[in-house]
């Protein structure tokens, strides 16, 4: 009897659920390996459940394991396999059953999730980014995100501009620009469906003055399978050559001292635990003079987290937000 777990997390798992040939699926490999650390399991992160055939699929849901949306999406990619499905619901019995209702009549149609909203910065184009159920800030555009693309669009701006005006002065030399053609490569950690990282790009694909910057390699990280796709979607849209990682450990070591800038705007719940797993991150992938940009509410908080790891940081204010702006020495 081949069995599949979905949405069951590191804790839920009990030994007489993993009894038996039993498979997990996460959708953040930080389950991953969380399950792993303490259970003997076969664990599968990805963005769609795994090929079956399964015999039962348990799913775990309810209001405060998955949004609406990514709970109905999953529960129609359980019915997919045409096999026995069992609803482990945690939540009240009026909204199981609502859930369940929205499959009743057809548990085998397929409604897409799928969503397209646009975005852009100050002289860059519109861009219409996809999103899926699972994504952050899944149909909207988070606020904050795009105070983050703004605030490094402008600022990669003046230095090209200083660039082109031959002033390297070190008021200008942001962005550690220290000849006439430099290749820029940008890491956008915690990338989502790309809004950072994807927005700064096109900006800086239509500079009026080329010749002076070139970007040479975007490359996008995040631990969520299905921002991961949205992702790698939306580079192949937007025609930029990206690469794309689904990790929870920041780059891999053979990416160590290659990038001139590190944007990031991560999750702050759980403390800054993961800003510094992002900043930890930063410190190792930038070149020396490479600079690390974060985002967040209030700076207050993040502010001295980010000067353990650069000696300072500088606030820009921003849409309400502040970015967090440190040189790697
Ligand atoms: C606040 S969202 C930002 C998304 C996008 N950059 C934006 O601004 O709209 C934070 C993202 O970090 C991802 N994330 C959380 N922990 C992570 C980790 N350890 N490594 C990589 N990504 C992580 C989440 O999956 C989420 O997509």
């Amino acid at each position: 009897m081949k069995t599949l777990l979905v949405g069951y997390r590191a804790a839920d798992l009990t030994p007489d659920l993993l009894e038996g040939d039993v498979t997990c699926h996460v959708l953040d490999i930080y389950h991953r390996h969380a399950i792993e650390k303490v259970h003997h399991a076969k664990v599968v992160c990805s963005a769609h459940l795994p090929e079956g055939p399964w015999d039962l699929i348990r799913f775990k849901t309810g209001p405060k394991v998955h949004s609406g949306e990514l709970s109905l999406d999953l529960l129609q990619e359980c019915h997919r396999f045409g096999c026995k499905v069992e609803v482990d619901f945690v939540g009240k019995e009026r909204d199981r059953n609502d859930l369940l209702n929205k499959i009743k009549d057809d548990p085998k149609r397929v409604r897409s999730f799928k969503a397209e909203w646009p975005a852009s910065v100050p002289g860059g184009e519109k861009l219409m980014f996809t999103s899926y159920p699972g994504c952050f800030c899944h149909r909207r555009l988070d606020e904050g995100g795009l105070a983050l693309a703004e605030v490094v669009s402008r600022e990669i701006l003046k230095s090209t501009e200083a660039c082109a005006g031959g002033d390297l002065s070190s008021e200008h030399r942001d962005i550690g620009a220290s000849d006439h053609l430099r290749n820029l490569s940008i890491l956008d950690m915690g990338c989502g469906c790309g809004l950072v990282g994807f927005l700064i790009a096109n900006r800086l694909s239509r500079l009026s003055n080329p010749q002076t910057f070139k970007l040479s390699n975007v490359v996008l990280v995040d631990s969520h399978a299905r921002a991961a796709e949205a992702a790698t979607e939306n580079a192949a849209k937007f025609g930029i050559p990206a690469e794309v990682i689904l990790s929870d450990e920041g780059t891999p070591t053979r990416m160590d001292g290659t990038f001139d800038v590190f944007v990031g705007n991560p999750p702050y719940y759980s403390d800054y635990r993961i800003a510094e797993v992002f900043l930890e991150t930063a410190k190792r992938a930038l070149k020396p003079g490479g600079v690390c940009y974060t985002v967040v509410k209030n700076a207050a908080g993040l502010k001295p987290v980010q000067e353990r790891f650069f000696k300072t940081a500088e606030v820009i204010g921003r849409r309400g937000y502040s970015v967090l702006k440190s040189t790697k020495e």
